[in-house]
């Protein structure tokens, strides 16, 4: 016979969100992701609203380049049923960065501040330490983007440069051209 609180972990443990390799399936589930992305008061990822163009065909020809590219994947966190965080790592084809993978990260605005952006994070660092010819994790990061910066370092990214109004954000109204940090972890 379980206790109410052994119960209660089988239903927590059950009800846990997953984090998955994308499948074909996640098409439609990710452009309604991206739509909250670029829909985002404060827009830190430079998703813009003409993601929305993409078709669930386009999107699902993306997640399965992603499944068969060597070093690259895309991981989702599923909650309740609905995209809620991702994780996308890129490979290089080119021999001479092929140890090199290029990291991308992000929340449903309604999921922040849970614990998602850390699990994902692990979850992503700990697929490519356990591949072989995978060595540098890199990424860009506004500098505006405090959070990120310190989600990173806690994971041992360290700041390698700064690249001045690298980034154009689309949905700003002055100085559009942005600032970003390159960050990069060695495994
Ligand atoms: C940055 C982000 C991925 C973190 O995911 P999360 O699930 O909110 O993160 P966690 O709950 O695991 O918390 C980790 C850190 O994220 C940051 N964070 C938490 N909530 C946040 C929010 N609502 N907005 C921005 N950053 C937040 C904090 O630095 C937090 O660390 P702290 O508790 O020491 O302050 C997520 O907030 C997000 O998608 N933000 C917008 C897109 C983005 O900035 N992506 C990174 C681009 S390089």
């Amino acid at each position: 016979m379980f206790s109410t609180k052994e119960l209660r972990a089988v239903v927590s443990w059950l009800t846990a969100p997953m984090i998955r390799q994308a499948v074909d399936e996640d098409a439609a589930g990710l452009l309604a992701y991206f739509q909250a992305l670029a829909a985002d008061e404060v827009n830190n990822t430079g998703i813009r609203s003409d993601i929305f163009q993409q078709t669930v065909e386009e999107q699902g020809a993306l997640i399965r380049r992603y499944a068969h590219a060597p070093n690259s994947r895309l991981f989702v966190l599923d909650a309740d049923g609905k995209i809620a965080g991702l994780v996308k790592m890129t490979g290089s084809g080119s021999p001479k960065t092929s140890h090199t993978v290029d990291l991308s990260l992000n929340v449903h605005p309604d999921y922040r501040g849970a614990g998602f952006g850390s699990a994902l994070l692990r979850h992503a660092l700990t697929w490519a330490y356990n591949q072989e010819s995978i060595r540098r994790v890199e990424l860009d990061v506004l500098t505006r983007n405090e959070g990120a910066l310190r989600l990173y370092q806690r994971f041992g990214f360290q700041v390698e440069g700064r690249r001045r109004k690298a980034y154009y954000l689309f949905d700003e109204s002055d100085d559009a051209y942005v600032d970003v940090y390159v960050m990069a972890a060695l495994l």
